[in-house]
């Protein structure tokens, strides 16, 4: 099973610092596999229970790209994982499938394991359209190779993200199936977990983790969700 946190635009260097000392006292259970994603200025080789990653990375060993970073900065710090195709990216900073495509074709060429998210907006959601859904999560696919044995899958609904108002256990259960008809990769679910919807949420079929944002951010939480996972 795998629990990841995604930290977004939220936390500092020194606090991951301290979040990442407090997580080693919780521990790792054997059935789960921790992943962080702090933001790039709080990268840095740490002893840890979680594998850290990168939130972004743009699709170039280094070069004239303003603002961004590349391959060799995350080597500098031996990272070797990314998340791909976040819907904050696609939505809120304009990423397009083409591009989206072009960094995971470069990542996966680097080795890097790769988160990679899709999901629905609300728009689609509300159409209740099950064909048009599964279009949309096909098309955030394209160009994608769902065979790459470093990928692991979350399902992301748009609508869900940092709302309070996750998917229904029967959303996330049809999403995951039909996701599972395009790849074996690990499936995960992502929006609005927390303590009080984890236990459940890992139960659901097809359903290999968590991708956690907000409730992930206060350390605390994180354990009591670690811990709630192990004893599934
Ligand atoms: P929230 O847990 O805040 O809804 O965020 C989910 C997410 O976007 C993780 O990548």
């Amino acid at each position: 099973m795998i629990l990841a946190a995604n930290f977004k635009m939220n936390h500092t260097r020194a606090s991951t610092k301290l979040y990442i000392d407090r997580l080693q006292i919780c521990g790792k259970p054997e059935n789960i596999q921790i992943y962080l994603f702090p933001p790039f200025t709080a990268l840095d080789r740490y002893e840890s229970v979680a594998v850290i990653g990168a939130q972004n990375g743009y699709p170039a060993r280094n070069g004239s790209y303003t603002g961004e970073i590349g391959l060799e900065q995350l080597e500098e710090f031996e990272i070797k994982t990314i998340l791909l195709g976040h819907s904050e990216r696609r939505h809120l900073l304009g990423e397009d499938q083409e591009f989206i495509a072009k960094k995971f074709d470069f990542y996966k060429q680097a080795g890097f394991e790769i988160f990679y998210c899709v999901g629905e907006t609300l728009e689609v959601r509300k159409s209740g359209s099950k064909e048009l859904m599964e279009a949309y999560l096909e098309a955030q696919l394209e160009g994608i190779d769902t065979a790459y044995e470093k990928l692991v899958i979350a399902y992301e609904p748009v609508w869900a993200i940092g709302t309070g108002q996750s998917a229904t256990p029967q959303d996330i259960q049809e999403a995951l199936a039909y996701l599972r008809t395009k790849s074996g990769a690990p499936l995960l679910y992502g929006g609005s977990v927390k303590p009080q919807n984890i236990a459940q949420i890992l139960e659901i079929s097809e359903c290999d983790g968590a991708l956690i944002g907000t409730a992930s951010w206060d350390v605390e939480q994180f354990c009591e969700m670690i811990q709630i996972a192990k004893e599934l």
